[in-house]
């Protein structure tokens, strides 16, 4: 893991729990960052909002970013690419002390693994995925770029989790279940088929409830 210290994208509640992630990992975080210019020079959990990334450029080569820290896929999305296309480096993956990886186990850039969470056999969490607090992820699971997975959900033994998806709070989601890129699926949910992509499914067992439109 590099040692640079760190800023946050996002000083909301995902952004607060990251930066606690990092204290506890004895990360420095020099600052939030935030698009909404009112948000500047605001002091958030003891840490300065520093404002939008092109406030940053005194740092530019010794600060990690990360854009994990607010739970919206989209926006995850949108601050990686300022973030690239403005020449700044991307922080590594942060994982809580309570979470046993297996050899196995694939971690990709800025991902973010909270506490409580139980990762089993060859489980992949690509780049910029966040496991929030007490999620199980069974074996073979593969969770792709950009999704979000709430507290307490249970993902079985081979499942496929596409890009950019949400998936809500206290979800199960059965095995060989294929969800597809930019769904959401609401929170306290039984997933017991394959998902489209660009659909809100909800429900026990859940059901298509709207398209999406608003995903890349
Ligand atoms: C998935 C979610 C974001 C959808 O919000 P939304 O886009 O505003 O959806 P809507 O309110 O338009 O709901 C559309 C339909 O789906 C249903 N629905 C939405 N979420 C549902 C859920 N969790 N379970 C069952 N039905 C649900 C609504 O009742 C509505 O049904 P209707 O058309 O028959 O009236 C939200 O309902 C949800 O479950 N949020 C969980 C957020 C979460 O886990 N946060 C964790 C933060 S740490």
């Amino acid at each position: 893991m590099n040692n640079e210290t760190l800023v946050i994208w996002g000083c909301g509640g995902m952004g607060r729990e990251v930066l606690a992630l990092c204290q506890v990992l004895g990360r420095e975080v020099v600052g939030f960052l935030d698009e909404r210019p009112e948000m500047r020079g605001t002091v958030i959990d003891g840490v300065p909002v520093l404002g939008d990334i092109t406030d940053l450029y005194k740092w530019k080569d010794s600060v990690g970013v990360i854009c994990a820290g607010v739970g919206d896929p989209a926006l995850k999305r949108k601050f990686v690419i300022k973030t690239q296309n403005h020449g700044f480096l991307l922080s590594g993956a942060l994982v809580h002390p309570s979470v046993n990886l297996p050899r196995s186990t694939h971690l990709g850039v800025g991902c973010i693994l909270c506490a409580g969470t139980v990762v089993s056999i060859n489980v992949s969490v690509s780049n910029f995925v966040i496991v929030n607090t007490s999620v199980t992820l069974a074996h073979d699971v593969s969770i792709s770029d950009y999704a979000t997975v709430s507290p307490g959900v249970n993902i079985s033994g081979n499942v496929t989790v596409e890009e950019g998806v949400f998936i809500g709070t206290g979800s199960a989601i059965r095995e060989k279940v294929t969800i597809g890129a930019w769904s959401m699926i609401g929170g306290g949910s039984f997933v017991k088929e394959h998902v489209p992509s660009n659909v809100l499914y909800a429900g026990v067992p859940a059901v298509f409830k709207k398209g999406l439109s608003h995903h890349p």
